[in-house]
Order: C-alpha cells, then structure tokens, then sequence
C-alpha cells in the first residue's frame, strides 16, 4: 500500500562530470613501450586489444594537485552552477569513492569546505557522509539520499550525490589499461528535472567475494580479472533478476522482458567491453526465456537455448560469444548500450563513478536530447566484493535539465602525457614519511580555475598539530 510519502516523486534533477586535464593516449608511445614488457606480439596486437577488445583509447590521469576531493568538488561546483540552485539550499552531500583521502574524516567534508570557499556561502547544517562499497558506493549514497526525500525527512530542497575515484592498478599489469579518473556530481531532489527515479523496483544483492580489494596501505588495486568479470556478470544476473519481479509488478506489466521495461541499459563500466558482456548476459538471459524468440534465438545463437547453459560456464561463453555476432543482438546493443561508452573511451574506469557517466553519456551524444524525454534507463550497478543493484528511472526534461559540458572539456583542454611523466605521476609524491603524509608533488599543469590540494599538514605539537591533514584551495585562472 502506498502512503503519502512513498508517492513522491524522487530523482537526478542535474548531474555533471568533472576530469582531469591530463590523460594518457594508450595507442602510441605507451603501447610501443609495454608491448614488449607485457609479452604482447606486437604493438598493433597490444593496441588492439586495448582499443578493441578492451574498448578505451585514452585514460584521464590526476595531476599532482587533484585527488578524489579535488575532483568532487569540481563536479560538485559544476552540478550546482549548471542547475542554477543555491548552495544553501543543499541539505545533504553524500560522496561514494573508494579512493579516500583520509581514513577518518568524510570527503564530504572536505567537499563542503571548498564549496564554501568557492560559492562564499556557509553550510553548517548539512550532514556529509562517506560510502564504501568499491565501485557501489555512490549508488548506495544515491538511495539513501532518495529515500530521505521519499520518506519526507529530507530537510532541504536538494542532496549533493558524488562519485568520485581515482583507479590506480600496478604498471605494467593487465589492469594498468583500465584506470582513470573522475568524479560525477548529481543533485537529488522531488520533482527531478532530469530523471525520475522509479520506487519499489530496485534489486539487490550482495555475496561475500574476493575478485577486486584494495588492503590497507596498498595504493593499487589487487585484482583476479577474468575472475572478476564472472562475478560482475552473476551479480548483475542475480539483481536483475529481483529487479524484473519488483518491476514488473509495481509498473503493472506481468512477464515483461528487461528490453520491454527499459530503453536504455546503463551498466558499470570499469571498461567498455564489460557492458558489452553485461549487455549478453542480461538480454540472452531475458530472450532464451521468451518463447516467441526461440525461432530467431535458434538461428542467431542455438547454444543459448541448450539445457547444459546453466551447468557448463564452456557452452555459456560459446552461447554468448555467437550472440554477440547476431543481427538481433547488435543492432540493440548499437541503439541501447553503445550511446552510453562514448565517454569511458576517452576516460577509463572512474570507479564509483562509471555508470553515472554512461548517463552523461548517453545525454552527452544524444543527436536528439529532447526526445529522450519519456523514456525509461535501467542501471545495473557493481561494486567489487560484492554487490550489484538494478533501478530503473524514466527522463522527464533531458533537453532543459541537462548542460552538455564533457565532450568540449575532452576535445579542448586535455593535454597527453609521455610515458616518463606518467609514471612519475603513477608512483606519487616521495616522501620518507608514510604515503599519506607526503607532500603534494610538482604538478605537471599549474592548477588553474581548479580546486588544488595546496599542503599537507606536518604540524604536530603541544599548540597545535594538524600532521597529514589536507589543505585544499580554489586557484584562480
Ligand atoms: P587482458 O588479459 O588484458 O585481456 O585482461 P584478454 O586477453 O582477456 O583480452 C580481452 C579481449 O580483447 C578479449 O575479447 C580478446 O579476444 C580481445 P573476448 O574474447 O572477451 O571477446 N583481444 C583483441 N581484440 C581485438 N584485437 C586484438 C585483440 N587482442 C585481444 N588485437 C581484463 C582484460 C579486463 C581482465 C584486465 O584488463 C583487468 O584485469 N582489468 C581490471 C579488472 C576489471 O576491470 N574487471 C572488470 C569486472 S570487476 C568490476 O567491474 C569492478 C571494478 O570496477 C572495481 C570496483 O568495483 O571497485 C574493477
């Protein structure tokens, strides 16, 4: 049963993107220095796995100033300005990352602070809390911000919900493809502008996994990467399965499939194949269920169809591999998933903030914004460890809620690293302390109409200590 407060209306009233200016192009002289380090047989093979196989071509990569509350605060600044809100009327702000700078305090904090200073406004009464669940956490942020607005307790208009990371895997490894960096900021409110979230769908699931962790005092990232992309697939498979018996029943439409319910399939995207995989495992599964496609499965993929499916990952991988190929299959991958990559091509993993960009890019490439408008997404979110949860929303005003602002920041300002500084990049500020007590090091880009990480604290005495804290400030261009 429904009471009044369930049936508000709850969602994304603007969203926006922050990246760092510097970026890694992965088909030059990257590719030419670790084909051979990596055993590749040769440079073209190395750039086609990566371009192709893979899908990204180059890999945002945080200077020295930046880090994930650098990053957050830009996306923050960015969402507040282009919805054209007071800061002041923010009750919340929320920041999913897996990439904190600091072991106690919240991001959150740190991103109130440079709000204030940019916006010259006070936000005292606002709450600020940190989630952690590998690449879920802001997902786990975005429900709770909307479940205090459906539940009427939500204080102000509007609830800050950032994503922010920056994926750091070893050099010279299988991950070192599939970093990046980035924050996604989005406003929450009642009566979204952009997309309103649909109540009483969501599936969720959570196993306990050891496919991708980051132990204490590790900066990178310890990964079982084939092994990571079966537990990705089973863990979206599982929630979808919840969120379709959810779904169907609150958007009163028995036995429909999730391609029916939904027109987009936004999924985590540590790398643009995995959508691709994702996109196979979810429709395969929701097509091999349907009777009325047995015809057309039975000439595209009939390993689909084959009872041994569920038993042998062998006859699964076989399965999907030849729908992969299928007319059925491509040319709704090409209309409902392949729109939401364009800008992880160009950026990489962002972590918790990967699916989020699949939205700003399915808004960002649209050839028709408005026309959007009506129609339903399906987000399929992932978090290492491990967790998946499936929603769905519908656009309500794409054309008006929605600024474009990334592909121009991709195709004016970035500027590419050579290999040298990269790593120098990669390796971090040296110091003799412990990592998170160093110094920032030289930035290779002067920080410029950017918030910066200024100093970090070395004071540690009887009139005051603040050994390690994080001193941010807004540069001026
Ligand atoms: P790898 O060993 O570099 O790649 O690992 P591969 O040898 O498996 O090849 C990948 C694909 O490229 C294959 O395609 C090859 O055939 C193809 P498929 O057979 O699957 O269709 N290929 C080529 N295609 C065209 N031209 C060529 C060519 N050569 C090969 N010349 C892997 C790839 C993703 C495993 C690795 O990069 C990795 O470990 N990455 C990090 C882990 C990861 O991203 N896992 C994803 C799932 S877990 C997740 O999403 C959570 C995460 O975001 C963290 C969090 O939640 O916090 C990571």
């Amino acid at each position: 049963m429904q009471n009044g407060s369930s049936s508000r209306t709850v969602g994304i009233d603007a969203i926006a993107v922050h990246v760092p200016r510097l970026y890694l192009d992965l088909r030059d002289e990257w590719a030419r220095v670790r084909a051979p380090e990596l055993g590749e047989a040769s440079v073209e093979q190395l750039v086609g796995k990566v371009t192709k196989g893979v899908g990204v071509t180059e890999m945002a990569v945080p200077d020295a100033h930046e880090d994930s509350a650098t990053l957050a605060a830009m996306a923050a600044v960015k969402a507040i300005t282009h919805a054209g809100i007071d800061p002041r009327d923010v009750g919340t702000i929320a920041v999913g990352t897996e990439t904190t700078v600091d072991q106690s305090k919240s991001i959150g904090a740190y991103v109130l602070g440079m709000i204030e200073e940019h916006f010259g406004v006070e936000l005292r009464r606002v709450g600020a809390p940190q989630f952690q669940f590998a690449c879920i956490g802001a997902t786990y942020a975005l429900e709770s911000a909307v479940n205090a607005f459906r539940a009427g307790e939500a204080t102000k208009p509007y609830s800050l919900v950032i994503a922010t990371d920056v994926s750091k895997y070893p050099l010279k490894s299988a991950g070192e493809y599939t970093q990046g960096a980035g924050a996604v900021a989005m406003l929450v409110s009642e009566s979204p502008r952009l997309l309103a979230l649909d109540a009483r769908v969501a599936g969720t699931i959570t196993r306990d996994e050891r496919d991708f962790f980051r132990p204490n005092g590790l900066s990178t990232a310890v990964v079982d990467g084939k092994y990571s992309i079966d537990v990705y697939l089973g863990a979206i498979a599982e929630a979808t399965e919840m969120y379709l018996e959810r779904a169907r029943a609150e958007l009163g439409r028995p036995g429909a499939r999730i391609d029916e319910l939904a027109d987009h399939l936004l999924f985590h995207v540590p790398f643009p194949r995995m959508s691709e995989y994702a996109a196979l495992r979810v429709l395969g599964e929701a097509w091999r269920a349907d009777g009325s496609l047995r015809a057309a499965l039975a000439a595209a993929a009939p390993q689909l169809l084959s009872p041994e499916l569920e038993r042998d990952p062998a006859v699964r991988k076989e399965a999907e591999k030849a729908l992969a190929k299928s007319v059925i299959f491509r040319e709704c991958y090409e209309r409902r998933i392949e729109p939401s990559l364009a800008l992880s091509r160009r950026i990489g993993n962002i972590y918790s903030g990967s699916m989020y960009l699949a939205l700003a890019s399915l808004l960002e490439t649209a050839a028709d914004r408005a026309a959007l408008a009506g129609s339903r997404a399906a987000f399929f979110s992932y978090g290492s460890g491990a967790s998946a949860r499936v929603f769905s929303g519908v656009f309500v005003d794409p054309q008006r809620a929605y600024v474009p602002h990334v592909t121009q920041a991709l195709d004016g300002a970035r500027v590419p690293l050579d290999v040298a500084t990269y790593e120098r990049l990669h390796a971090g500020p040296s110091s003799d302390g412990p990592p998170s007590l160093a110094q920032p090091g030289k930035s290779v880009l002067p920080p410029a109409g950017e918030f910066a990480l200024a100093r970090i604290g070395t004071d540690q005495g009887p009139a005051r200590t603040d050994l390690g804290y994080r001193y941010y400030e807004w540069v001026a261009s």
